[in-house]
């Protein structure tokens, strides 16, 4: 997985809801991508197998990207959203 081409598949596919780490459409926006979020609210935790299994199956009002994406570019995404969280870059 790659960081530089994950930030590049988040600006086209995740930041409408997730621009700058945040949650624009959940109520109270509690469930962000910073480290703290998705440590209390993502199912396993804030680890990059839980990225992917996010951004696989989808959830609530989250679209999947299975499919979608390839298993490499939503790797390479998780470890952008990982890489952000875990050094606090949002
Ligand atoms: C939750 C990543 C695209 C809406 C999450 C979470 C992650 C994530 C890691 C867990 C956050 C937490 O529990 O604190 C991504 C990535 C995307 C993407 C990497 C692109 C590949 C989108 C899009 C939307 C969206 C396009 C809106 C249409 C949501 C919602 C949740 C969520 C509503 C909360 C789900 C719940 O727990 O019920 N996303 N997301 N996401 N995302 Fe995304």
């Amino acid at each position: 997985s790659d960081i530089l081409a994950g930030s590049k598949i988040f600006t086209s596919n995740c930041a409408s809801c997730h621009a700058g780490g945040q949650n624009i459409i959940m109520p109270a926006r509690k469930k962000t991508l910073k480290k703290e979020a998705l440590s209390q609210y993502l199912s396993g935790g804030m680890a990059e197998g839980s990225v992917i299994h996010i951004v696989t199956n989808g959830k609530s009002a989250m679209p999947a990207f299975g499919g979608r994406l390839s298993d490499e570019d939503i790797a390479s995404v998780a470890s952008y959203v990982i890489d952000q969280a875990t050094f606090d870059k949002w």
